[in-house]
């Protein structure tokens, strides 16, 4: 039986409130926190809300650490669109934790020692604490595609086309997302203690269906998480559009 709970919102920006002060909480008690982090528009407001909190509460990262989930292959390093440039953006450069503990997929040099890297350096940090995601319209999480094991671990990947054109307006005017990215695999997301899933708008609500409301399977990678302990969904009222008005929701 499933676990995950849904915490439902009427508006974005109370998602957005609401999943900071979750990722601070963490933080305020555990302050050598391991986070997993997630990119996407779904994150920027989250990651606003959660820097004006860290400034009006005085909260330091300097012992947290934190993995991103994936990282775009090909680009041209600090390219404005690539996932790190993202993070120094909207997160590193607003907060105390030095850079290092910081840490995204390396896509630079032999590919498949990096990821065997990246995994080492989560297992020598003890594993991740909290690991944020968003969805994709097609049920994809991190760079997860459809098909992909619920065992996979951190990996080279080709995105599907439909990621490919919903990521393609955060490249600058005339460029497309590279076809390969490197992902964190579900089987590594699903060691991360508490994972917190949160989806924003209309466009999402078919995703969060396929995931917790059908029978798991590898169409849906989100579907993966049902077999976690400890999952939460974030979701403003367009994305549970499709959710049974009586689930286990609440706010
Ligand atoms: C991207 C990222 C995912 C993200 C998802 C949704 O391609 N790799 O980690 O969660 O797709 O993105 P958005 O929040 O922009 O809808």
């Amino acid at each position: 039986m499933s676990n995950v709970e849904f915490r439902r919102f009427d508006t974005p920006e109370a998602v957005s409130v609401a999943v900071a002060s979750h990722v601070l909480d963490m933080v305020r008690r555990q302050p050598a926190a391991t986070l997993g982090l997630a990119t996407g528009k779904t994150f920027v407001p989250i990651y606003a809300e959660l820097v004006r909190q860290v400034g009006a509460q005085g909260i330091s990262f300097a012992t947290a650490t934190s993995f991103n989930l994936d990282e775009y292959v090909g680009l041209e390093r600090d390219h404005p669109a690539s996932f790190r440039a993202y993070m120094v953006e909207h997160l590193f450069r607003h907060i105390d934790m030095p850079a290092e503990q910081g840490r995204l997929p390396d896509v630079e040099g032999d590919l498949n020692a990096a990821c065997e890297r990246f995994e080492a350096a989560i297992a020598a940090q003890g594993g991740i604490d909290l690991q944020l995601l968003g969805i994709g319209q097609n049920g994809h999480i991190g760079f997860n595609e459809p098909g992909s094991a619920f065992d996979s671990r951190t990996r080279v990947v080709e995105l599907a086309q439909s990621t490919i054109d919903a990521n393609t307006s955060d490249f600058p005017d005339g460029q497309t997302p590279p076809t390969q990215a490197v992902t964190m695999g579900i089987g590594t997301i699903l060691e991360a203690r508490e994972i917190v899933l949160v989806a924003i708008g209309a466009n999402k609500a078919n995703a969060l269906h396929e995931a917790f409301c059908k029978p798991a399977s590898t169409a849906c990678p989100a579907s993966a998480l049902n077999s976690h302990p400890k999952v939460t969904v974030f979701c403003d009222a367009a994305a549970a559009k499709m959710l049974p008005a009586e689930g286990p929701a609440h706010t």
